[in-house]
């Protein structure tokens, strides 16, 4: 079953919004397989970012996602990976549409409330980098 890696950014856990965040992907009927409250490490989020290494805002990026907890999550299911991406709306909450997470609660695009792997293959990394295998759980919904 396909996997994702999602978190919320200091900026939504400081605005009290993780359960608002896991309730819509619990609703939509993903199933959450690990979570965590976390402060990033500097060397961690440059590497989670290393893609944007080049770009004029890499330095704000990493001092804002350092500067206070995330709550960091896999979350399973079919498409999971781009129905969260739909769910998240547009990377610039300014432009994205009421009814997503960014649409209702972003207020910048430094400040996006949440972020979700845009790929498998960025799936794969970003929760190898976060979890260690036996932070992740198996079950079967009985429900
Ligand atoms: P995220 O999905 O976490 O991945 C990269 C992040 O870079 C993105 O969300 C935005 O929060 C951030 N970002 C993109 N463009 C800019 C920008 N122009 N200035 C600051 N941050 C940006």
């Amino acid at each position: 079953m396909e996997r994702t890696y999602l978190m919320v950014k200091p900026d939504g856990v400081q605005r009290n919004l993780i359960g608002d965040i896991v309730s819509r992907f619990e609703k939509k009927g993903f199933t959450l397989v690990g979570a965590k409250l976390m402060t990033i490490p500097k060397e961690l989020a440059e590497t989670h970012y290393g893609e944007h290494k080049e770009r004029p805002f890499f330095g704000e990026l990493v001092s804002f996602i350092t500067s206070g907890p995330v709550f960091a999550m896999v979350w399973e299911g079919e498409n999971v990976i781009s129905t969260a991406r739909t769910m998240m709306g547009s990377t610039n909450p300014a432009e994205a549409a009421p009814g997503t997470i960014r649409g209702d609660y972003g207020v910048r695009v430094s400040m996006n409330v949440i972020h979700g792997s845009d790929s498998p293959a960025s799936a794969e990394r970003e929760i190898s980098l976060f979890f260690e295998e036996q932070e992740l759980n198996e079950y079967d919904k009985v429900v």
